[in-house]
């Protein structure tokens, strides 16, 4: 009886085409008349029916999901992210884990190992931001500076400004130590800075991919203990493919990105606090400004210090990265890391010497400041870059960058990262560069 009152109720709407108010009117009238439940049950009816007619109207399925996704497997040659490795891409494919699982424990542990050897260091404050090399960027400044400290940050390209504007919205005093882009900073000139601004933090980029200078790191941890100051590095463009050692070259805290040497996919940003960085967050006398990134929490889900003390859930981290880096550590440790930097070192070379016999130059001078994992080439006289660019994407599936920043319009960038820094993927590149350049040479001259 009461489905044969439903019905009469739904069919009077659909008749009618009222609209909600009206409805409300109907079941007002039906409200007088029935038991509860029922009540509840014709409400559920009618207000379905009715946010049925919504959502075809106003936000309707939209068709294009119907289609398969698209997923061209393309060879990334840019300044990142990289390929990854098949062993890595059926990682990230395992199905989830719970971030609290006993397993998921394990593979973090693995990853702090990992991290430890890639990034040379004994700290126990090794370990994973969930997020991008610009998260490890914050991470690194939001714990260790508090408003008005001063931090001098080297700038020769675009990364060491994005690092005085994060230091500026965290309310502390940037001072820019700089540097004409393509050129490394001198240990002369990083003495006279600590010296005359004597800054709590010295922040500089190892690798400046925007512009493909690595800077010199040995000796600058000395001089930092010298003047009572904290070094921090940027390696999110050069760890794995480049030596770096921590402890030795007394690094008091570093972060990189997952999508680059290392080889898994974007999304997460290794990060290591040695003592010194740990007992300067520990004695902050502000709190620090983010709940995400505050070490003093993140090292408990992450079990840094004592392994006696439960881990306690802090946020959901991307599980299925986690499953990816892991592997990537794991390769990167089998093939070891000296054998890595030469693989990277000897690609570099073979690209170099094919630039130069492509008749083309590198925008980095000075042999000793060029980055191995990102080269910058000068866009030659009269040749439109975005041409190129856009001819190896379109005739080979190939990514190369144009400039960054201060190099926009001014350089190629071409990455060496991880699985894609050997001589095939070298000569592969350079081909489709010759293609491209006399491609845009002849379209320069219709
Ligand atoms: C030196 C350097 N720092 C920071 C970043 C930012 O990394 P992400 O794009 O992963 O946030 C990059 C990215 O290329 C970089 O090269």
């Amino acid at each position: 009886m009461l489905k044969g009152f439903v019905g009469t109720v739904q069919r009077a709407l659909i008749n009618q085409r009222k609209c909600y108010a009206s409805s409300s009117a109907v079941l007002a009238r039906a409200y007088s008349t029935r038991p509860a439940a029922d009540n509840r049950r014709l409400e559920i009816d009618t207000m379905s029916q009715e946010a049925n007619r919504k959502i075809n109207s106003v936000f309707a399925p939209p068709s294009v999901l119907a289609n398969p996704m698209n997923v061209p497997v393309k060879l990334l040659m840019g300044p990142g992210p990289t390929n990854v490795s098949p062993r890595v891409m059926q990682a990230s494919s395992n199905q989830m884990l719970g971030h609290m699982h006993a397993e998921t424990f394990q593979i973090m542990d693995e990853i702090k190992a990992g991290l430890r050897y890639v990034f040379q260091t004994s700290n126990p404050w090794t370990l994973v931001v969930s997020g991008p090399g610009h998260l490890g960027m914050e991470a690194v400044l939001v714990n260790l500076l508090e408003p008005g400290d001063k931090v001098l940050i080297g700038i020769n390209g675009l990364w060491g400004k994005r690092a005085v504007d994060l230091a500026n919205k965290l309310g502390a005093s940037p001072i820019p130590l700089e540097q004409e882009t393509g050129k490394s900073i001198s240990l002369d000139e990083i003495e006279q800075g600590l010296s005359k601004h004597k800054p709590k933090v010295l922040f500089l980029i190892h690798s400046e991919s925007s512009s493909g200078v690595m800077q010199p790191l040995v000796g600058v941890g000395d001089l930092c203990r010298k003047h009572d100051c904290l070094f921090v590095v940027d390696t999110v463009a050069s760890l794995g493919g480049v030596p770096f050692f921590m402890d030795d070259w007394n690094v008091d805290a570093v972060y990189t990105g997952s999508q680059k040497v290392i080889g898994a996919p974007p999304g997460l940003s290794p990060i290591s606090f040695g003592p010194r960085a740990v007992e300067v967050i520990k004695t902050r006398k502000t709190l620090i400004k983010s709940y995400l990134l505050d070490m003093n929490e993140l090292t408990i889900q992450w079990q840094c210090g004592d392994p006696s003390i439960p881990r306690i859930y802090h946020h959901t981290p991307p599980v299925n990265l986690f499953y990816a880096l892991r592997e990537a550590l794991a390769e990167l440790t089998e093939e070891g890391l000296e054998n890595v930097w030469k693989r990277h070192a000897q690609a570099a070379a073979r690209l170099h010497a094919g630039i130069h016999s492509l008749g083309l130059k590198l925008f980095v001078q000075d042999e000793s400041d060029r980055l191995p994992t990102v080269t910058t080439i000068l866009v030659p006289e009269g040749i439109d870059w975005k041409r190129v660019v856009q001819f190896l994407m379109e005739k080979h599936l190939i990514e190369i960058a144009g400039g960054l920043g201060p190099t926009v319009g001014k350089v190629f960038r071409i990455g060496l990262l991880g699985c894609n820094a050997t001589p095939e993927k070298v000569d592969r590149v350079l081909q489709a560069l010759k293609e491209g350049l006399e491609f845009a040479k002849l379209q320069g001259h219709l």
